[in-house]
């Protein structure tokens, strides 16, 4: 019998949770992060949608919505709470509670073992750039992987390792809040490390289930076609792309990205021989690919190394509007293209970019099993006063977007399955709860974090419906 595709949402541990020190959690970076001075707006997710205690209800809303997959991260803190290698037996018992409601309303669980929450305990040794993270991050793995085996088909290593990177490395928006190309390269090196010896400590026992890693972006694209744009749109993809992808689905980097990292001045010292071996003989099963929006870049010719975010959601659409950029002095910088819209917070809407980057993910890496692990829209909801939003711009937003990527599997994307971002409302990085992705609405004035369908929710579960015989 052909296997199901899978039609779901996704969350993340420290976005949805709350429950930050219940049971023994200890504490992660973002814990740390959140009730520091660096937070501005004092914003955390100290409680946020308090899935922790809404586990049962959650699910059987999913199910309700005609979903049979959730993708959640495991809070490595929750399991593993100080810097002794000591298990939590509380923290294994929540998620064994979440399998069991996955289990009761027929939903396949995806996991991801990292989605940006370090324990604070790694943090303070340097995080990601800390040469033992990928031997810890293996051992917690194996922790993971000896009690939960197969009852998670789909595990991921780790959430997003350019974007996670890239923010906390480049933006410096996200803890550790550096700028630092270095150590941007280091950490996004050591999460490669971390993705191949969890993987060599997975395959270890056998398991029926597959492993992956999630990557954020898509290819980079350029709106001209010449040399010069050639070149800012490859320099763009070993930074944004090749530099996870390669080592985690051909088990090798491509020497020409090292020679160019080389050439610009990073230090690779930090590349290990005995690193590369592992990477060789532990690659990933599939690949999960979240799509929001395109790469789109020109060639570098201000000579300046800059990245900017809004966190503001103050987006206007306006030419002098904040929006998301990226530029490498001699490589690449963002280029924006006239014709589209930007939502608030200065990400462009571009529904095509959805099929252009499936199928370069197949002339890349040929039949690799693919699963979208996020799509979504974050924007400002209106709630009636019995809680329900007439999400229309959303459902526009998913509705193009997943015409493309039922597109590209048409054209031979080995498509597997598709998570909406996200599940519910629930934290947004630095931007807070005003930035909302959910198909059900959380009221965060009420303690009881209430929740409410919205529109999109009901025409989800018709897509899904019309869907089945994919
Ligand atoms: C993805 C992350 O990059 O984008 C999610 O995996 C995140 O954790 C989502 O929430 C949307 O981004 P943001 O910053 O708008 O919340």
């Amino acid at each position: 019998m052909a296997e199901k595709f899978l039609w779901g949402s996704a969350t993340a541990a420290y976005q949805c949770e709350g429950a930050w020190d219940a049971d023994g959690k200890g504490p992660s970076i973002w814990d740390q992060f959140c009730h520091s001075e660096k937070n501005t707006t004092g914003i955390t997710g100290n409680v946020s949608c308090d899935f922790y205690h809404h586990v049962e209800e959650d699910l059987r809303m999913m199910a309700e919505g005609g979903q049979n997959t959730f993708r959640f991260s495991i809070s490595w803190s929750r399991i593993l709470p100080k810097n002794d290698h000591v298990v939590n037996p509380a923290g294994l018992a929540f998620y064994d509670r979440v399998l069991d409601a996955c289990e009761k309303y027929g939903i396949v669980p995806n996991v991801t073992l990292i989605h940006y929450d370090l324990p604070d305990y790694i943090g303070d040794q340097g995080g990601w750039c800390y040469p033992g993270v990928a031997d810890e991050f293996a051992y917690y793995c194996s922790v993971v992987f000896k009690h939960f085996g197969d009852r998670i088909p789909l595990y991921v290593t780790i959430n997003e390792p350019n974007h996670n990177a890239y923010c906390d490395y480049c933006v410096g928006n996200y803890p550790p809040n550096e700028t630092n190309l270095q150590h941007y390269c280091q950490c996004a090196y050591n999460m490669a490390v971390c993705t191949a010896k969890a993987i060599r400590e997975f395959r270890k026992l056998n398991l029926k289930a597959q492993i992956g890693v999630v990557q954020g972006c898509g290819p980079a694209t350029a709106l001209q076609d010449t040399p010069e744009y050639r070149d800012a749109v490859k320099y763009c993809n070993y930074f944004c792309n090749d530099w996870i992808l390669d080592p985690a689905i051909k088990g090798a980097y491509d020497p020409e990205l090292i020679a160019a990292v080389k050439a610009k001045g990073i230090d690779l010292s930090f590349v290990k021989e005995e690193d590369l071996e592992i990477m060789k003989h532990n690659t990933i099963d599939f690949l999960g690919q979240n799509i929001y929006s395109r790469m789109l870049v020109k060639p570098n010719t201000s000579g300046i190394t800059a990245f900017t975010v809004n966190n503001a959601g103050n987006n206007d659409g306006s030419a002098s509007a904040a929006r998301e950029t990226r530029a490498i002095a001699g490589w690449f910088e963002s280029d924006r293209d006239p014709n589209t819209k930007l939502n608030h917070w200065g990400r462009e809407i571009f529904p095509q970019c959805a099929y252009n980057t499936l199928m370069e993910r197949k002339r890349r890496y040929g039949d690799i099993p693919i699963y979208v692990t996020e799509n979504g829209h974050g924007c400002y909801d209106v709630a009636d006063e019995n809680g329900y939003v007439e999400d229309d711009e959303r459902i526009e937003f998913l509705r193009n977007y997943l015409h493309y990527i039922l597109k590209a599997k048409q054209d031979g994307v080995n498509l597997k399955g598709y998570y909406v971002w996200s599940t519910m409302d629930l934290y947004s990085w630095i931007n807070g709860y005003k930035k909302r992705y959910g198909l059900v609405r959380v009221d965060y004035d009420d303690p009881q974090r209430k929740r409410t369908p919205k529109k999109s929710y009901f025409w989800y579960k018709q897509f899904i419906a019309e869907h089945q015989d994919l």
